[in-house]
């Protein structure tokens, strides 16, 4: 069984109940919400407030994404939100340690996120402390972009690493995942896969979610 972590960026922020409603109905293992700033990434999503009305409805754990330089100041929200995970991006913290530490502490899942031209091996010191280690897949910013390849191949160094270091991270890739790339990327070693348009834009949301789940 995979994991499945839809992404609400894709979701009809219009009617957001609706498409959370249908998401609790489904198989989906967690909620992936994007948070991001305009600065480390050339876009602003949506911050804690919206984030706040989205996990009164939710009742899958939240896997909270930030795209956000600093996210060490906001440790404590995101802790307040309930979530389950939080994922930080490698590039983003000077102190990845430390922040690692303090997600720890507040009793969630540490995950630490690479962008697409970071390479696995930069975790070699840090992996056994993570649970948790997220793949770009594309240039985190917008959803609905074309998926690149490599991540296929630096899903199984990955996959590498963490077998070698002992780690018990769980790998995630965020981007471009559908059927397709979602069947190799675990076939690589992928443990959940995020997915934004290949579960809002499908006919039927409920049956993508199941599909993804048993690839
Ligand atoms: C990209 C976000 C992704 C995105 C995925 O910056 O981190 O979670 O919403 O969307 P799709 O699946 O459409 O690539
Ligand atoms: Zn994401």
């Amino acid at each position: 069984m995979t994991m499945v972590s839809p992404s609400l960026l894709s979701a009809d922020f219009g009617d957001l109940r609706r498409d959370i409603e249908m998401l609790n109905d489904s198989a989906c293992d967690w909620f992936h919400l994007d948070v991001m700033d305009g600065v480390f990434v050339p876009n602003i999503s949506f911050g804690f407030p919206v984030m706040e009305a989205m996990a009164r409805h939710a009742r899958k754990p939240l896997d909270v994404h930030l795209m956000i330089v600093q996210p060490e100041k906001f440790v404590k929200e995101v802790k307040a939100l309930g979530a389950h995970v939080m994922n930080v991006h490698y590039e983003a913290c000077t102190h990845l340690h430390r922040v690692v530490q303090q997600i720890k502490s507040e009793g969630m899942m540490a995950g630490v996120t690479l962008n697409p031209h970071t390479p696995v091996s930069v975790l070699e010191d840090i992996v056994a402390d993570l649970d948790l280690v997220m793949l770009m897949s594309v240039n985190p910013g917008f959803g609905g972009q074309k998926f690149i390849e490599h991540a296929v191949e630096k899903t199984a160094r990955l996959r590498e690493l963490i077998g070698r270091t002992g780690s018990k991270a769980l790998i995630e890739i965020d981007g471009g995942v559908n059927r397709e790339t979602g069947a190799r990327l675990v076939k690589a070693g992928a443990d959940v896969l995020v997915a934004g348009s290949a579960i809002f834009r499908a006919a039927d949301p409920v049956a993508e979610v199941k599909a993804l789940r048993e690839l």
